[in-house]
C-alpha cells in the first residue's frame, strides 16, 4: 500500500541544561533519587522559546538537509500537548515561519504517543510523490508545577522530526494504535479556567501537569509489550527480525522492564533519557535522529516505535529507515 518513506531526519533541543544537582537548588530532591528511579542526569530547558520555535529548528533543518523549498511541502503535521496557543497550533505558526505555502498544516495531540499517531495520519494521507515534515516538539517546562518533585524532575524541551515523502509501497509495516480514555485522569496539564457571562466561574483553571506516576508506570509496563507483539503479528514478523526498538524516553527503568518481558536484550532497546529526560512527543525522533546520525541505525534497518503518555495513549508502528 501506498504511504511514507523517511527522506531526513533533524532535532534540536535548547542550550540550557539542567544538571539533577541544580533541581536540589528548587526542590527537595537528590541526583541519586532521579538517576536511580528514573536513569534521567540532566534535561535542557527553554529560557526564551516556545513550542513554535523549537519546532521551526527542526523544520529548517529538515528543508536544509534535504535542499528543499518550503513551498515543496504538501504539509507539516505537529505532533504536541504543549502548543504555544490552542489557536493558531504550531504547524500552522510554523508553516507561516517557512513560507510554506502549498503545505496543509495540523497539530496532532496524544502526548508522548503523539509523534507515532503523527507519522501513522502522514501514512494514511499522503499521496505519491508528496513530501511532509512530521514533527514532535514539546516545551513541558511551561506545564511544570516546579513545586511538585514528583514530576518536576523527569521532564526536559525539545523537539525531533522526519521529512516524509510519499511511495508506491509504504515503510510503515504495521500500526497499532489504542487509547484508554477511563484513565485520562492519570496525565493531566493546561485546563483554561471557564468564568463566562452567563454563569460566572463554572471551571477553574489546572494548568499544572498532575500525573498519577506508578499507574503510568503500571500501565505502560503492562500495556508496550503487548503492543509491539500485537503490531508484529499483523506485520507478520517476529522480534528476531527488528533491528532496534525505540521506546518513548519516560523512564529508563521501564525500558528495562519492557525489553526483559519482551526477552529481548537491552541493546536493542536505546536511550538517552540520560541526556534528555522525558521530552514527550519529541523523544522517539530525537533519539532516531540521533542513532541515524550515529550510523547506529542504517537504511533498511526494521525498527519499532512506541510512544505512550497522556490520554492515556499508546502508539506503536513498525518501519524500514
Ligand atoms: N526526589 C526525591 N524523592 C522523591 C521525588 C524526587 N524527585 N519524587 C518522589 N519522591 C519520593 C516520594 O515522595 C516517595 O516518598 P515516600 O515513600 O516517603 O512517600 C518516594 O520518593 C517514592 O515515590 P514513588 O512515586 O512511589 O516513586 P516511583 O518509584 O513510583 O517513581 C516515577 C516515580 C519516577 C514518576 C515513576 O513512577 C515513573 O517513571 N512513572 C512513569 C511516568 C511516565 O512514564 N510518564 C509518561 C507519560 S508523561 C506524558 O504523557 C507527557
Amino acid at each position: 500500500m501506498a504511504g511514507i518513506r523517511i527522506l531526513e531526519t533533524a532535532h534540536y533541543v535548547p542550550e540550557r541544561i539542567v544538571e539533577n544537582e541544580e533541581l536540589t537548588h528548587y526542590m527537595d530532591t537528590s541526583d541519586e533519587w532521579i538517576s536511580s528511579r528514573t536513569g534521567i542526569s540532566r534535561r535542557h530547558v527553554v529560557t526564551a522559546e516556545n513550542t513554535s520555535d523549537v519546532t521551526l529548528k527542526v523544520a529548517q533543518a529538515l528543508l536544509a538537509q534535504a535542499d528543499l523549498e518550503p513551498a515543496k511541502l504538501d504539509f507539516i503535521l505537529v505532533a504536541t500537548m504543549s502548543p504555544d496557543y490552542l489557536t493558531p497550533g504550531v504547524a500552522a505558526q510554523v508553516q507561516g515561519a517557512l513560507g510554506a505555502i502549498n503545505a496543509f498544516a495540523l497539530d496532532v495531540n496524544a502526548a508522548c504517543a503523539g509523534f507515532v499517531y503523527a507519522l501513522t495520519v502522514a501514512d494514511k494521507l499522503i499521496a505519491e510523490g508528496q513530501r511532509g515534515l512530521v514533527i514532535g516538539a514539546d516545551v513541558l517546562s511551561k506545564l511544570i508545577d516546579w513545586d511538585d518533585r514528583t514530576s518536576a524532575v523527569l521532564f526536559g524541551d525539545g523537539a525531533g522530526g522526519f521529512l516524509v515523502e510519499g511511495v508506491p509501497v509504504s515503510a510503515i509495516h504495521a500500526t497499532d494504535l489504542a487509547t484508554f480514555g477511563i484513565d485520562n485522569h492519570a496525565i493531566r496539564a493546561g485546563k483554561v479556567a471557564n468564568k463566562n457571562v452567563i454563569a460566572g466561574e463554572i471551571s477553574p483553571a489546572e494548568p499544572y501537569f498532575a500525573m498519577s506516576g506508578r499507574d503510568v508506570y503500571n500501565f505502560a509496563t503492562r500495556q508496550v509489550p503487548m503492543s509491539i507483539v500485537k503490531a508484529l503479528d499483523s506485520a507478520e514478523l517476529t522480534l528476531s527480525d527488528i533491528d532496534k526498538v525505540l521506546l518513548h524516553q519516560a523512564n529508563g527503568r521501564m525500558v528495562e522492564q519492557i525489553a526483559k518481558k519482551l526477552k529481548q536484550p537491552l541493546e536493542k532497546f536505546p536511550t538517552n533519557i540520560a541526556e534528555y529526560g522525558n521530552t514527550s512527543a519529541a523523544s522517539i525522533p530525537i533519539l532516531a535522529d540521533e542513532l541515524i546520525k550515529s550510523e547506529a541505525i542504517k537504511r533498511g534497518d526494521k525498527l519499532v516505535f512506541t510512544g505512550f503518555g497522556g490520554g492515556l495513549s499508546l502508539g506503536t508502528t513498525i518501519i524500514t529507515y
